[in-house]
């Protein structure tokens, strides 16, 4: 065979194998798909990060938090594991959960709850923070 035949063949060769990832149809590339990785992600044990993790670069926040009514709660509880944020900083790798329900996990009535509780009448129809800062939990003018 002529060496420049070799050269063409191993060029379209490439470009093939280029193609294919383009469009998602090579095997590495599915394995790397959304599906796959979700089936990693929820088989690894959640590893939290405690809200001192949070305080070097939020630290008006982290203030407002520990000396408030939720000083005994953690970041966490309403902004999920942080862990990945803390070192990727993106908006998008933390979770910011702004729902009467996230605030209602913990102060719905239940008996033998020992903190203050309000039911779904309190402020409905509104999100919480919209009169409680949720990090100091005191009332926002
Ligand atoms: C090393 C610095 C750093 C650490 C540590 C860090 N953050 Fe952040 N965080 C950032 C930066 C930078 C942004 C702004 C990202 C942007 O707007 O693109 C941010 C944004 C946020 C936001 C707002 C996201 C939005 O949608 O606007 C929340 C909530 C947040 N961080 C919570 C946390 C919590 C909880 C922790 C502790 C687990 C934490 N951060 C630790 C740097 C950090
Ligand atoms: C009780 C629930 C709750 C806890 C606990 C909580 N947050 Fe938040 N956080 C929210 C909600 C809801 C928002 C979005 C509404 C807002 O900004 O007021 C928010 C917004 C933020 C923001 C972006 C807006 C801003 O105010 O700068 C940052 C940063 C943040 N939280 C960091 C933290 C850190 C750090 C901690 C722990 C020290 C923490 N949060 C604990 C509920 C919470
Ligand atoms: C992980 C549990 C938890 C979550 C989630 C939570 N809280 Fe709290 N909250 C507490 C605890 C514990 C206290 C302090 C004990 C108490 O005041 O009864 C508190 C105190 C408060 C207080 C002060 C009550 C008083 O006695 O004056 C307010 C207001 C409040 N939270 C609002 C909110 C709002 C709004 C949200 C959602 C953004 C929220 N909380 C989410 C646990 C939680
Ligand atoms: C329209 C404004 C408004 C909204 C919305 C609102 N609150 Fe309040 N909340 C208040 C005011 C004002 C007080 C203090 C007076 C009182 O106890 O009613 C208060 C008090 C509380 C207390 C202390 C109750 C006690 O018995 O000491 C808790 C806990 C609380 N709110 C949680 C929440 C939660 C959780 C939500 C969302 C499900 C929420 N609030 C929505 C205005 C609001």
């Amino acid at each position: 065979m002529r060496p420049y035949l070799l050269v063409l063949i191993f060029a379209i060769a490439v470009y093939g194998v280029v193609l294919a990832y383009t469009f998602g149809i090579s095997p590495i590339v599915k394995e790397n798909s959304i599906e796959s990785w979700n089936q990693k992600e929820a088989s690894r044990a959640p590893v939290y990060v405690q809200s001192d993790a949070c305080k070097q670069c939020h630290l008006d926040v982290f203030t407002a938090s520990t000396s408030g009514n939720h000083s005994t709660v953690e970041c966490s509880a309403c902004h999920g594991s942080g862990r990945e944020h803390a070192s990727l900083r993106t908006a998008e790798s933390i979770l910011i959960e702004d729902t009467r329900d996230a605030c209602m996990i913990c102060h719905k009535n239940i008996a033998g709850r020992n903190i203050a509780t309000v039911d779904e009448s309190h402020g409905s129809g509104v999100r919480c923070s919209y009169c409680h800062d949720p990090h100091s939990a005191n009332i926002s003018e």
